[in-house]
């Protein structure tokens, strides 16, 4: 089953959102397979979003993604990776429509509470940095035949 890398950001955390958030992807019904909580290293921040180092934004983004405790998640369920970028909603706070994470709870692009992994190859990537493959837990949640149906 596909899976992404969800992550609330210093400002989530600090925020006291952690519970709100894991919320919508419950409620909508993907199952959490593996959460952590870590102050990433400035080094590794950069790793992270690697694939920003040439916008004139990513040495802050980095300075605040190791500034304090990220609570890093992989969520699992049917199109979770694109409908979990739905919930999120858009990058740009003042962009995201009401009903999504940032646009009901976030105010600015610097301050956007939450990331989510864009496509099928980042999720991989992002889970097999910020996890190890025991790390992530294979069961069967018994909401699973209410939310998929079974035959
Ligand atoms: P993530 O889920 O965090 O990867 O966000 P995204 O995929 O919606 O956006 P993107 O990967 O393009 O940018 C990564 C992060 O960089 C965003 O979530 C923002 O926090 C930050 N960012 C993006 N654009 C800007 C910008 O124009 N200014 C600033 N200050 N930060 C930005
Ligand atoms: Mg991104």
């Amino acid at each position: 089953m596909e899976r992404t890398f969800i992550a609330i950001k210093p400002d989530g955390v600090q925020r006291g959102l952690i519970s709100e958030i894991i919320s919508r992807f419950e409620q909508k019904g993907f199952k959490l397979v593996a959460i952590k909580i870590v102050v990433p290293s400035k080094d590794f921040a950069k790793k992270h979003y690697h694939d920003l180092k040439e916008r004139p934004f990513f040495n802050g983004l980095c300075d605040f993604l190791s500034s304090g405790p990220v609570f890093a998640m992989v969520w699992e369920g049917e199109g979770v990776i694109k409908y979990g970028r739905k919930l999120i909603g858009a990058t740009d706070p003042q962009k995201s429509e009401p009903g999504t994470i940032r646009g009901d709870l976030a105010v600015v692009v610097g301050r956007n509470i939450i990331h989510g992994s864009d496509g099928p190859e980042t999720a991989k990537d992002e889970i097999g940095l910020w996890f190890k493959p025991e790390e992530l837990v294979s069961y069967t949640s018994n909401a699973e035949k209410w939310v998929y149906g079974v035959n």
